[in-house]
């Protein structure tokens, strides 16, 4: 299964070809008549997960350096993103006979809507860093519950490796170092 799931995230467009290397030596990879039914059932839902964790990781660092960067139209951008993007995840029932759905709504909603309202609030960007740093660490309660607990996610730090202005344009006027 992790063969397939990883090949065909990274090769996805030669499918057959990386099934037939991945399947049992000198077994037919379709009998005639019988397409890669299988496959054509599940291969697009893996392909989804694994864009939509991608997404997940893009929307939320760049959500840490706008709060770094004390930016709140920016970080309010972002954080809209990452909801829309948990609102996608949230169609998916399970992965892998793995549920999706339920833990997402259970682990990441929550922590993601108290960065809401905190943000809409205009609560002080300590508080609101520690919720997202909360956010962070349901990425990867959840990951531990869908048996992914390997794929860490930090909170965004340091440089931002992106060619975009994180700071808040307020911030230009200040000393410190302008991302
Ligand atoms: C439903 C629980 C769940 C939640 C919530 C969740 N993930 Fe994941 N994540 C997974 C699973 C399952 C995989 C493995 C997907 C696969 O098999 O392709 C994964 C894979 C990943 C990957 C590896 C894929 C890649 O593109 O490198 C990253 C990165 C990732 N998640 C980031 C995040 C971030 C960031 C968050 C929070 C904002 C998050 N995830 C929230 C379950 C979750």
């Amino acid at each position: 299964m992790i063969c397939r799931n990883t090949l065909l995230a990274m090769f996805g467009l030669s499918v057959p070809l990386v099934l037939a290397a991945c399947g049992p030596a000198g077994k037919a990879a379709n009998p005639p008549g019988e397409p890669a039914a299988t496959l054509e059932e599940e291969a697009p839902v893996d392909i989804e997960l694994a864009k939509l964790m991608g997404d997940m990781q893009h929307h939320s660092a760049k959500l840490g350096y706008a709060i770094a960067g004390h930016n709140h139209p920016l970080a309010t951008f972002y954080l809209e993103e990452v909801h829309e993007v948990l609102g996608e995840l949230m169609t998916v029932e399970a992965d892998d006979g793995m549920p999706i759905a339920h833990p997402a709504g259970v682990i990441l909603e929550p922590a993601l809507e108290a960065l809401e309202s905190k943000l809409a609030a205009k609560q002080s960007w300590s508080e609101i860093s520690y919720q997202y740093e909360l956010v962070i660490e349901s990425c990867n309660r959840c990951h531990l519950a869908t048996e992914h607990g390997f794929i860490e996610i930090l909170p965004a730090r340091g440089e931002p490796p992106f060619n975009q202005r994180f700071a808040a344009a307020e911030d230009l006027h200040l000393d410190r170092p302008v991302r």
